[in-house]
């Protein structure tokens, strides 16, 4: 069944992006629209936002609302190349609020034609845009082990990422591995399920899907290209869901909101080694509320940053 997504630390998104009602607005993961439809809710007649998905399905409800709103729009896109989107718009430099609620959607994983989750069995595919570059099924047939190896390490931190490596390759001899039942099988046959804990598979899928969707490096620029896309003392809000995103994010800010250190010494500061962004709260993490009734809350954080003049 597919289930609604239901958005995570809404309120505090919609409060740390400060919304003004004649604003202009960015949400580069449109998803199912919760907090793109909670920005709408506070902007005036004048006030804009612009939506991005790289997902069409996303994009099909987001073109939805925008014939109901006509402060609103939404492109398919990736939100990497935020940049031309804006510029084609004249935003750059001009955007209030920029919200990247990062990873998938529970539409996403809950359609078993997605291929995204070990749940239900379906076609192994994994992107989250169908129609962009080899599915997690062309990659698995034809990666070598070394290269598998590295992705199952790299973006699932998973230590035992040689003995899965080498199982699939295994597997690979007799038939191809074309189904999640195929590739979460294949994990189970070399990882013990232990009882109440994580699905043997769970790092083993994300590595695979941050790597076919290139999710870290679009994040990577998603970052830089919003803090330029932002005016003084517009708010660029990050939610990530694991380790790996949230790194690069609370790096980004922290590198951001400081003189770069190997100039820190000069007696001039040049323009470009200055801060572009002050950080206006802590990490923000889901309250016991939120965390009781929706279980995506449970690895949310959300980091905010605010461009300086
Ligand atoms: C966690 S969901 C967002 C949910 C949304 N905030 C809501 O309330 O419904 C993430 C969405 O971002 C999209 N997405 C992920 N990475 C993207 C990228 N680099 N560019 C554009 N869309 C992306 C996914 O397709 C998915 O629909």
């Amino acid at each position: 069944m597919i289930s609604p997504h239901v958005p995570v630390l809404l309120e505090e998104t919609v409060e740390q992006l400060g919304i003004r009602s004649d604003g202009v607005y960015v949400d580069g993961t449109f998803g199912r629209g919760g907090h793109a439809r909670a920005i709408l809710e506070r902007l005036g007649p004048d006030g804009r936002l612009l939506a991005i998905d790289r997902d069409p399905e996303a994009v099909r409800e987001g073109e939805a609302l925008a014939r109901e709103d006509e402060r609103f729009e939404i492109e398919r896109g990736n939100f990497g190349e935020l940049r031309g989107l804006l510029e084609e718009r004249g935003w750059m430099g001009k955007v209030d609020g920029i919200l990247l609620d990062v990873g998938v959607s529970s539409p996403q994983l809950d359609d078993a034609r997605r291929g995204f989750s070990f749940r239900d069995d379906g076609p192994l595919d994994m992107r989250m845009d169908p129609s962009a570059g080899p599915s997690a099924r062309d990659f698995l047939n034809s990666a070598t082990e070394e290269q598998i190896r590295t992705v199952l390490h790299r973006y699932g931190e998973e230590r035992a990422a040689p003995r899965i490596a080498r199982a699939i390759c295994a597997r690979r001899q007799e038939r191809p591995v074309e189904t999640t039942a195929d590739l979460a099988g294949i994990v189970e046959s070399v990882m013990r399920r232990k009882p109440g804990a994580k699905h043997p598979a769970t790092k083993t899928f994300q590595a695979i899907r941050i790597f076919i969707n290139d999710e870290l490096e679009a994040l990577r620029s998603g970052l830089s290209q919003s803090a330029d896309a932002l005016a003084p003392g517009g708010r660029l809000c990050v939610i990530s869901f694991h380790s790996l995103e949230d790194r690069i994010a609370k790096r980004f800010l922290r590198d951001n909101s400081r003189v770069d250190p190997a100039l820190a010494r000069l007696p001039l500061i040049p323009p470009s080694a200055r801060p572009r962004l002050r950080l206006p709260a802590k990490a923000i993490r889901s309250g016991a509320e939120e965390l009781q009734t929706n279980p995506r809350a449970r690895s949310a954080t959300l980091r905010v940053g605010e461009r300086l003049a």
